[in-house]
């Protein structure tokens, strides 16, 4: 009885929907509803798009770090379901991610996630049209779980697989969340990673630079733990650049002085170990002064956190500030309007968002970045370059057999030799953030 009047509810509902569209279409208005709309009304009928118009859906998987995510999305970039199991506080306890630990973890929940976003879905996995799985780059250990779970399914489902780059699916994140045209330049900073790119297809990037050591993120987790964050009340949960953002808005960025790294090498090349050792240097001085013990958290805390974050953010808007530049210079990006992407876990950082603003203001570009939960790893980001990448038929593989995960891979094609040769002068900006 219920299945027969929710049917009738559904029809009823279609026959509405279709005798609107004939009124406005007779009245000679033309009512178009976007593509999204459309299905977002069929789903509310318990219709799924999937069986009903062979509509793409993709399933994400990502295990490539310290996250296990997975999530189920559609070609109109609705999210149908998601999950994650994050390892962060497993990992601050122990000082740092250990490979081995993470792994296990992997091993622990990817069943749970993947059932959890599929469920979530509501979509039978009959139903989907590839499954996506970050195979580079990586922590080796982590990739292998996430491959060898996603080529099993695979192989029950007789589903294509497409094999994803992690930093793709960072940059491409935000042609899910705005309507964002090709080329792009592209800022991505995590944990793991820093890199300028220019993104001219699904899968044609230019590298403009990348850091030369550390990530900003990894920077960022080594100073929390110097600082001993994680006894700190306010901040023990809290991911090591979480930490220092947090902390920084109590602190003094003026309280002592650290100079930007790279400040004569005219290229996009990044360096962040060289501000991690002054870092410790004044942490240890601090210690001296305050007569406390490594270990303890300092009185001065936050006055260091505002000092790294702001230096931090100053080299990563003068190296972005040479790629915009060099890339209108050589026509690759427009002179006007040109958009700047910033992604990856350290763009979830507001103090950086405010300072890359004045610059994009400062050069007539649009900052673009997604919210800050898409911009810490998840799978979200994994399906939707799925779905790009069905979209653009590139890489989908009806065959799995040889694949392998790579825990090296760059991206793109690295033209940052081109420009450092080219020299640019970048003006001061004057960085009131
Ligand atoms: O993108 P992500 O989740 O993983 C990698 O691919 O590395 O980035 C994680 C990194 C960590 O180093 C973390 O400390 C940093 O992003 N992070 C932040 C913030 N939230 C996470 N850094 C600065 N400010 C934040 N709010
Ligand atoms: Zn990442």
């Amino acid at each position: 009885m219920q299945i027969i009047s929710c049917f009738c509810n559904c029809v009823s509902g279609i026959i509405y929907r279709v005798s609107m569209l004939i009124l406005n279409k007779t009245a000679g208005v033309f009512f178009k509803p976007s593509k999204r709309k459309v299905y977002e009304f069929l789903r509310s009928f318990n219709f799924h798009p999937g069986t009903q118009f062979l509509h793409k859906i993709v399933l994400g998987i990502e295990t490539s770090c310290d996250d296990t995510a997975a999530a189920v999305v559609d070609e109109t970039g609705n999210v149908l379901g998601e999950a994650i199991h994050s390892q962060t506080e497993v990992h601050l306890k122990t000082g740092g991610i250990v490979p081995a630990v993470a792994q296990q973890l992997h091993r622990d929940n990817i069943q749970r996630i993947v059932q959890e976003a599929l469920s979530a879905s509501r979509i039978s996995p009959s139903d989907l049209s590839a499954i996506a799985t970050t195979i580079k780059p990586g922590l080796a250990l982590s990739l292998g779980v996430g491959l060898s779970f996603s080529l099993q399914l695979v192989g029950q489902l007789k589903k294509p697989f497409i094999p994803i780059h992690h930093m793709e699916a960072h940059a491409l994140t935000i042609r899910l969340t705005n309507k964002v045209e090709f080329p792009f330049l592209v800022l991505l900073i995590s944990g793991g990673h820093c890199l300028l790119a220019l993104v001219q297809g699904v899968s044609d990037f230019l590298l403009l630079g990348k850091s030369l050591d550390i990530a900003p993120g990894d920077m960022l987790d080594k100073v929390a733990r110097r600082l001993s964050l994680i006894k700190h009340p306010e901040c023990s949960t809290m991911s090591g650049g979480k930490a220092i953002e947090h902390l920084a808005k109590q602190g003094n960025r003026f309280h002592f002085d650290i100079k930007p790294p790279l400040h004569h090498a005219k290229n996009c090349d990044f360096s962040f170990t060289g501000l991690q050792q002054v870092t410790n240097k004044r942490i240890m001085k601090k210690e001296k002064e305050e007569g406390i013990e490594e270990g303890q958290v300092l009185s001065s805390a936050a006055d260091i956190a505002a000092t790294v974050q702001h230096t931090m953010a100053c080299h990563i808007v003068k190296r972005t500030h040479r790629a915009i530049l060099f890339c209108k210079q050589r026509d690759l990006l427009p002179q006007n309007n040109a958009v700047l992407v910033a992604s990856g876990g350290v763009a979830s950082n507001f103090y950086v968002r405010r300072a890359l603003e004045i610059l994009t203001n400062a050069t007539q570009c649009t900052l673009l970045c997604p919210p800050p939960r898409l911009c810490t790893d998840n799978g979200i980001m994994i399906a939707w370059n799925g779905i790009e990448r069905l979209r653009a038929g590139l890489g989908i593989l009806h065959d799995i057999e040889g694949i392998r995960y790579e825990p090296k891979c760059p991206l793109g094609v690295d033209i940052s030799k081109e420009v450092g040769e080219a020299a640019i002068k970048v003006p001061q900006l004057k960085m009131e953030i």
